[in-house]
């Protein structure tokens, strides 16, 4: 039998080959092509260890969640959140209860009632910050 020779082939001609043979495709193709090339270098070079899911907000923004827990939660919860037309928020109404249902309930509202979400005010990092706040006595506005 006769052994066949494979052509000496490299990946780069192969890859030259494939261009040619793609000649046919629209205009776009060329530059889709790279810019996938592009999001996939760009996304083999996020890191390994994902950031930590709910950082502590800035010094900066914790001003801002303090205010608006005061003022704007403080409107219904009370201004020193004993309670007004909705339940105490203090350390003492809140320390055993789990601090994921305490994120949802201000993330997305207590349905049928008047609380209401703020989901689209503060991050679940936030939420999350506010809650650990509440449940161990709220930081008074600077
Ligand atoms: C318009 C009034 C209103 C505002 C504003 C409001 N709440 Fe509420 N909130 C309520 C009411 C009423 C309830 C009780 C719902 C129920 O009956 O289950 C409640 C319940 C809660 C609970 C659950 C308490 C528990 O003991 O389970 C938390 C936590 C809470 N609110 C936090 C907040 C935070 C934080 C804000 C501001 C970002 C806020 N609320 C703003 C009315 C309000």
């Amino acid at each position: 039998m006769k052994e066949t020779k494979l052509p000496r082939s490299t990946p780069l001609k192969k890859y030259a080959s494939l261009l040619t043979q793609a000649r046919h495709l629209p205009k776009y193709a060329g530059p889709l092509a790279l810019n996938l090339f592009l999001m996939n270098l760009a996304m083999a070079a996020q890191p390994l260890v994902p950031p930590s899911p709910n950082p502590t907000p800035s010094a900066a923004r914790r001003g801002e969640l303090i205010s608006l827990v005061r003022q704007d939660c403080g409107s219904c919860h009370g201004m020193t959140l004993k309670g007004g037309l909705g339940p105490a928020l203090l350390p003492e109404t809140l320390k055993d209860k789990p601090p994921e249902s305490l994120q949802a309930t201000i993330l997305h509202g207590r349905p049928g009632t008047a609380m209401p979400p703020w989901q689209r005010f503060l991050t679940e990092a936030e939420t999350s910050w506010i809650v650990a706040q509440l449940q161990k006595g709220f930081p008074d506005e600077k």
